[in-house]
């Protein structure tokens, strides 16, 4: 995909908020800082379109990128981090819920996982929750520049083993540093978005 333009558009707490032109919607769901912001700039090619933070939590609802009037990125708050209230937490987890059992438009998550390590409890989680409600899923495996290339594969498996991930399901490496598994992400999220 050439992205000849990328903006943001709305900061959503609830379906009133979603835009109406029922464009195609990929969402980015992961642990807190695992990289989802940094993953949108990259695919788009800019800086700080998507804020991102070295401190977690920055990402508090749901934010709604439009690329090339052709598709959405919608980027979710990180689960997982502890400072965040549980009364936060439980209103951003009915937020996403709601989000991902209604929203007609949407096309597939992108489940955003750190390659260095096994995936976590909550990763374990949203994989199994997204399964049973058969929403599409693709693993994402970010932050591949942290880890020496021969030892990609064997964090690969790692992964894929740790989260019981079906066959079925499409995973890419990544990395918002050096744009590694950029082409092939977009091409995985133009054929399943029918562009
Ligand atoms: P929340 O909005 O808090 O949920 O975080 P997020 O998942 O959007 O993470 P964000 O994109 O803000 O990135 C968190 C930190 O990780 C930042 O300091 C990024 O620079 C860094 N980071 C993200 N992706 C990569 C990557 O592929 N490689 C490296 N080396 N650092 C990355
Ligand atoms: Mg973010």
């Amino acid at each position: 995909m050439k992205v000849t333009q990328a903006e943001f558009v709305i900061s959503a707490v609830g379906p009133d908020q979603y835009p109406e032109d029922a464009l195609p919607e990929i969402a980015l769901a992961g642990r807190s800082n695992v990289g989802k912001s940094s993953l949108i700039n990259r695919m788009i090619n800019r800086k700080n379109l998507a804020r991102t933070s070295s401190t977690p939590g920055k990402t508090q609802h749901l934010n709604y990128y439009r690329i090339n009037e052709e598709l959405y990125f919608v980027d979710f708050p990180g689960y997982g981090y502890a400072k965040v209230s549980k009364t936060q937490r439980q209103v951003w987890g009915k937020m996403i819920e709601r989000y991902l059992l209604e929203r007609e438009t949407l096309k597939m998550v992108l489940l955003i996982v750190d390659l260095r390590h096994p995936p976590s409890k909550d990763d374990e989680l949203m994989y199994d929750w997204l399964k049973h409600y058969e929403i599409p899923i693709c693993v994402v495996a970010t932050k591949a520049d942290k880890i020496p290339k021969s030892r990609w594969q064997k964090h690969v498996k790692q992964m894929k083993e740790g989260l019981l991930m079906r066959k079925t399901d499409s995973f890419v490496m990544y990395s918002s540093e050096t744009g590694v598994g950029k082409d092939e992400l977009w091409a995985h999220i133009e054929s399943i978005a029918g562009l």
